[in-house]
């Protein structure tokens, strides 16, 4: 099986950005410890950061060909895009989303996220060790999906 981990606006930033919320963990070290948790449950990843709404609702589309199911960082497209939650609602694949800050103790503005009511499940203020477990547990899940 395979995974698709979607980083969206500001991702790329990891480390450098804001590090107080986010940690100083680069989007590099993100990428490797995806992978490796995928791995160590006999699934591929396969990783892509984009600052553009319609090139992540682009990769989300061409899922459907080429990967199993999808974890999702959307950043501040969480809160705003109805476009990637359709893409989303609109590819029947399991999908996982993450987010590195505990978005429920920040500004009122990211309490909501449109992804969420679309997402198999939700990781949320768990740092960057949040993809592992959504990776991790996504890939369970395809492992016991298939006979
Ligand atoms: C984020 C939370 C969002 O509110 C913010 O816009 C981000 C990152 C997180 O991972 O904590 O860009 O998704």
């Amino acid at each position: 099986p395979s995974i698709l981990v979607i980083n969206g606006p500001n991702l790329n930033l990891l480390g450098s950005r804001e590090p107080d919320v986010y940690g100083t963990e680069t989007l590099d070290d993100v990428v490797r410890l995806a992978s490796d948790a995928a791995r160590a449950q006999g699934c591929a990843t396969t990783t892509m950061q984009s600052n553009h709404e319609g090139e992540i609702i682009d990769a989300i589309h061409a899922a459907r060909t080429t990967a199993d199911g999808i974890v999702i960082n959307a950043g501040a497209l969480t809160h705003t895009s109805i476009a990637v939650r359709d893409a989303l609602a609109g590819v029947d694949l399991p999908v996982v989303e993450v987010h590195i800050s505990n978005v429920h103790r920040r500004e009122e503005f990211r309490h909501h996220s449109f992804i969420s009511a679309v997402a198999d499940a939700v990781i949320v203020g768990a740092g960057v060790d949040g993809y592992r477990l959504a990776v991790d547990h996504l890939a369970r899940q395809l492992r016991t999906d298939r006979p």
